[in-house]
């Protein structure tokens, strides 16, 4: 069986059922899982719910309802398939929509994962909406929707753009549908909807460009000396996709010119972009990027609900809710960034790591160490820890790399699945990105047990990590 097989036998088991429970994640690949299953299951008159969950974990488990609707869990799932076991659902009434690594357990449960097949940029948005397609062709309306979820999920992050069938089948249908706009040799850079063009300059670091990155000021003269007028005649700040294209290669050029001048290779400042040209102007709607983060803020601020609203077309009160989350999450994630630069984190041989307390949710800490990385030793895998509001018994832990580490045979969701698993807890996710909920008890053993386990990852690949 490949891949597409896979996909039919999930839209044959959902055609097939007379109730639907979808269990998903509050996160923007998620929720846009949720959006694009829902739909494409009530347009097919079948009756649908859905429940989010932060994580499935025996903590939440209680919010998978026992009745006799057909259960697909979204974005979670293919590493919790023990939990569903102990909550004794049995393989009839179970689909796993997923790409994250699965972990073994007695009982198979009907999976839907495009990571087996080697498609490793697609998030689970994406394989649902390949369901949803399957399901009925004129379902091609979600694409935009599973777009925004790859997006948010860093799918388009390392190659500068989406690869492989999000790219190939994905964008082209949402190009098809002409609610996606694809700008090729975009500036690889975030905000361009919504943030002052300097701002957009200064806050990236992805290639770094000395004298404008980290330096609001720096851009700002950048700018000026190209003769790009920063404001509109009513004195509103421009942002980057006002711009005309001579203004953009004037831009583009002078930023390649300032990366080849210090010796700086100009690759990265170039990047595939997502632009959906029936959204309002000006609104984090008008991109993949931004509007997976505000679709981020609503579900780490656990309302992944009104993003769910957003993404079916809700530009009243939903929208209205969201924005003010986005200020909010845009804040706290400032000042968690912050914190953790301020407080700097504790050096071990394979990783760094810091506990935050409780002082910020545990839904975001893994935000900020991914945002933390590359104002740190980006070569060294980060680890943050904090409480979790819910149980005082447990820490919630957060890790992040990059792909030049994983490619050191760094694997995150294999050092805190087996360090969290040793201790009584549990944990998954990606080799770039994973994450674990411990006993608060062992949180200084299992910060040395994962470290050790890094240290065997690098030997066993005979790398170090220097
Ligand atoms: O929570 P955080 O953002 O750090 O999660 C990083 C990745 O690890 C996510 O893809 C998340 O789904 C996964 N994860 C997991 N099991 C956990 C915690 C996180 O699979 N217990």
């Amino acid at each position: 069986m490949g891949f597409c097989d896979d996909v039919k036998a999930a839209a044959e088991q959902i055609a097939a059922a007379k109730k639907i429970t979808i269990i998903s994640h509050i996160d923007a690949d998620g929720i846009a899982c949720e959006a694009i299953l829902s739909q494409a299951i009530s347009r097919q008159e079948i009756s649908v719910k859905s429940v989010f969950v932060r994580q499935l974990e025996p903590l939440t488990m209680p919010q998978v309802p026992q009745d006799d609707s057909f259960k697909i869990f979204a974005d979670l799932g293919a590493g919790q398939q023990n939990l569903m076991m102990d909550r004794g659902l049995s393989e009839k009434e179970v689909l796993i929509v997923d790409h994250h690594i699965s972990q073994p357990c007695e009982r198979e449960y009907p999976q839907v994962n495009c990571l087996p097949y080697g498609h490793t940029r697609m998030s689970a948005a994406g394989v649902s909406y390949l369901i949803a397609k399957q399901l009925d062709s004129s379902n091609i309306d979600l694409a935009k929707l599973a777009i925004v979820g790859n997006v948010g999920d860093m799918m388009a992050r390392e190659k500068c753009g989406l690869v492989g069938p999000a790219r190939d089948i994905i964008v082209e249908d949402g190009v098809r549908h002409q609610s996606v706009e694809v700008r090729k040799k975009d500036l690889n850079c975030y905000g361009t909807a919504t943030r002052p063009i300097h701002l957009s300059l200064a806050y990236n670091d992805d290639p770094f460009v000395r004298g404008i990155s980290n330096n609001p000021e720096g851009a700002r003269q950048f700018l000026r000396k190209l003769g790009i007028k920063e404001k509109t005649p009513d004195g509103r700040y421009r942002v980057w996709e006002e711009l005309d294209a001579p203004e953009k290669r004037t831009i583009i050029s002078a930023l390649a010119e300032q990366l080849i001048a210090h010796g700086e290779k100009v690759d990265r400042l170039f990047a595939e972009t997502y632009g959906f040209p029936d959204e309002l102007p000006r609104t984090p709607l008008r991109n993949a990027q931004e509007y997976a983060t505000l679709l981020n803020a609503c579900g780490r601020w656990a309302k992944p609900a009104i993003g769910g609203a957003i993404l079916r077309g809700d530009r009243g009160q939903a929208y209205r809710d969201a924005e003010h989350m986005l200020t909010n999450h845009r804040a706290i994630i400032r000042s968690l960034l912050q914190f953790i630069i301020d407080t700097g984190v504790k050096e071990l041989e394979h990783l760094q790591w810091l506990h935050v307390g409780g002082r910020y949710p545990d839904t975001i800490v893994g935000i900020g160490a991914g945002m933390a990385l590359s104002k740190l030793n980006p070569d060294k895998p980060i680890l943050i820890m904090c409480e979790v509001p819910e149980d005082t018994n447990l820490t919630k832990c957060s890790m992040r790399t990059n792909e030049r580490v994983v490619g050191r045979g760094i694997d995150l969701q294999q050092a805190l699945n087996e360090a969290s698993t040793e201790y009584g807890g549990g944990g998954g996710g990606h080799k770039i990105a994973a994450g674990a909920y411990i006993p608060k008890t062992a949180e200084q053993e299992f910060v040395i047990r994962v470290n050790r386990i890094l240290g065997e990852q690098f030997t066993a690949a005979g790398s170090d990590n220097r």
